[in-house]
């Protein structure tokens, strides 16, 4: 399969937010990555409900929701309610993960755990058979535009071990400081989803930068 890109609206204009769901829309994009912040997991404010159901109205793909938000499971329904289709939780705001896990796929959404930089991946092997999308964070959460983590390839491939050790068909999604530079190394390192909100949206072209980033031949 090849690998997806979910541009992440967070970086979009947000008083033009139809304009750049339509750009989306029409692009070789995949998923529209969301990212829910609450001031709390994270020391910054996105959006919330009013915003993601604006957003699917005119959406055509689905939704990949990332919650940077602590406890999550207050707001699984309403999220799903809102029109996620995938809904992503963090490993470190999760008491009791295996718990909400089962309560995101219960609801008919497809379960991300995202964990930070330095969380060692180790921590989801009794996870990892339950879970969807393993989302790798290339930075620390809470802004758009910041600079790629390095030690993320090697976390990618320790990941890339426990998948293949189990039987997990969890699909691992990096997201934070994507860019023209990184993004096939990405996918050869065994990225099957990318996130990609600076790089797209301040290009000047962003659907055509997303149609090179979703059409990188891997060089495995
Ligand atoms: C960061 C968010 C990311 C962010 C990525 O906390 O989870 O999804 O929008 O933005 P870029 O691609 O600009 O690093
Ligand atoms: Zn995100």
């Amino acid at each position: 399969m090849s690998h997806l890109i979910a541009p992440s609206v967070l970086s979009a204009d947000f008083a033009n937010l139809q304009r750049d769901v339509e750009m989306i829309n029409k692009s070789e994009a995949d998923w529209f990555h969301v990212d829910v912040m609450d001031g709390m997991f994270v020391p910054n404010i996105s959006f919330g409900f009013p915003v993601i159901k604006a957003i699917k109205k005119h959406a055509e793909k689905p939704l990949d929701v990332h919650l940077m938000v602590a406890d999550p499971d207050r707001y699984l329904q309403q999220f799903k309610e809102a029109g996620a289709d995938n809904l992503t939780v963090h490993l470190e705001a999760c008491t009791h993960l295996h718990r909400t896990v089962q309560a995101i796929k219960a609801l008919g959404m497809k379960a991300g755990v995202a964990i930070n930089p330095h969380t060692p991946v180790n921590l989801l092997v009794d996870i990892i058979e339950e879970v969807n999308i393993v989302l790798v964070m290339s930075v620390n959460p809470g802004f758009g535009g910041q600079k790629f983590i390095e030690n993320t390839y090697h976390k990618i491939a320790s990941l890339r071990d426990i998948i293949r050790s189990t039987k997990s068909k969890a699909i691992i999604e990096i997201d934070g400081g994507v860019d023209m530079n990184n993004y096939k190394k990405l996918i050869d390192a065994g990225a099957s989803a990318l996130v990609a909100g600076n790089t797209v949206f301040s290009s000047a072209n962003p659907s055509q930068t997303i149609s090179e980033l979703k059409n990188s031949k891997s060089h495995l």
